[in-house]
């Protein structure tokens, strides 16, 4: 038996390590890659949902106005093509899951699209919600809403599991984890990476701050599976942010994660990474006779801990209070 079976989302995975959503899967070349490497499941790059409003606007600007309607049609339809030949052809070369992904904010008319992913072969839809919420007069719990609104709407038009995954800027996650499972979230990625801003001071000019992510990522990621897993038990979760080694990979899995979706240290290091962390968790797992990724999952999430001290307040008062 391979120990490293694990499975989310009902798919079953030969190991738990995911290639995330990036540049990293954006060609069937580097997917087929990937699946040789040794990954558990393939995320797609995301098709975004405004990048295809913005291909939209820039032809109504166009000076072709009078073909516009049509000309919008095909723009939209050729960035969908697009996608589903990245999809359909991965899906020729990859055995392993192949999960289409779409980056949203709203629930218009992208949802049509996941019957059509859905039609063309992805074995599940990755649902990245992502905006910052910065408007005066926010309606607290508004944007909550919205991620059970957007899962609700796709999961009319599908079949296949529907994962959603989260960005980290909620004050409590849990509460919405819990509904996303009450409206059918197959899984949860617990976290997505915005892209962050930054100032170049001497130009004054506005530019992009850091594009890959840190091994200290893992810390938030670790705290929030680490508390989800024991108070939303029956859902699968996924880790993202920070995963750049084996041991990191192990320590997802113990805080109550099935898998983890792994990005920037691929980025840094190449497919051989693959390699190096899953021989990690295999050999760590020989060491600590566990036969299964199962028998690891979850011991020690927040349920082991009496008075949540690792995963919260308690922690930070026992650090800084007994240190000094
Ligand atoms: C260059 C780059 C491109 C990314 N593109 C996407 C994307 O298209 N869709 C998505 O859901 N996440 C995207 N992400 C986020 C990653 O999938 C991942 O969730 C995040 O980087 C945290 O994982 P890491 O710490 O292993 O990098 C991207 C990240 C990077 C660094």
């Amino acid at each position: 038996m391979n120990r490293l079976e694990t499975s989310f989302a009902g798919l079953k995975l030969k190991n738990p390590l995911i290639v995330s959503s990036s540049g990293l899967t954006n060609s069937v070349d580097k997917n087929r890659q990937w699946e040789e490497a040794g990954a558990g499941a393939i995320v797609l790059k995301s098709l975004f949902e405004e990048q295809i409003m913005l291909e939209a606007a820039r032809m109504q600007n166009s000076e072709y106005s009078e073909g516009n309607d049509y000309l919008q049609t095909y723009y939209r339809g050729h960035c969908l093509n697009e996608y589903m030949e990245l999809l359909k052809g991965t899906k020729s070369v990859c055995t392993v899951p192949v999960i289409a992904s779409i980056n949203c904010y709203s629930d218009a008319e992208w949802t049509d699209f996941a019957h059509s992913l859905e039609e063309a072969g992805t074995d599940a839809i990755e649902l990245n919600i992502m905006a910052i919420q910065s408007d005066l007069n926010y309606k607290y719990g508004s944007f909550e809403q919205r991620h059970i609104d957007i899962l609700r709407k796709v999961k009319k038009g599908v079949k296949i599991p529907v994962i959603v995954k989260l960005g980290s800027h909620f004050t409590n996650c849990i509460p919405l984890i819990d509904q996303l499972y009450a409206n059918g979230a197959a899984a949860v990625v617990l976290f997505n990476r915005m892209a962050s801003p930054d100032i170049q001071i001497n130009t004054k000019s506005y530019i992009g701050g850091e594009v890959l992510g840190h091994p200290s990522d893992l810390s938030e990621v670790i705290r929030w599976i680490g508390l989800t897993s024991a108070r939303v038990p029956n859902l699968d979760l996924i880790a993202s942010g920070g995963v750049w080694d084996g041991a990191a990979l192990v320590k997802t899995i113990l805080v109550g994660a099935s898998a983890a979706e792994v990005c920037s240290t691929l980025y840094r290091h190449g497919a051989d990474q693959v390699k190096a962390m899953l021989q990690f968790v295999e050999t760590w797992m020989e060491e600590n006779n566990y036969q299964s990724i199962g028998q690891f999952k979850g011991v020690m999430n927040a349920k082991q801990i009496k008075d949540g001290t690792a995963f919260e307040r308690t922690q930070f008062f026992k650090y800084f209070s007994l240190k000094e």
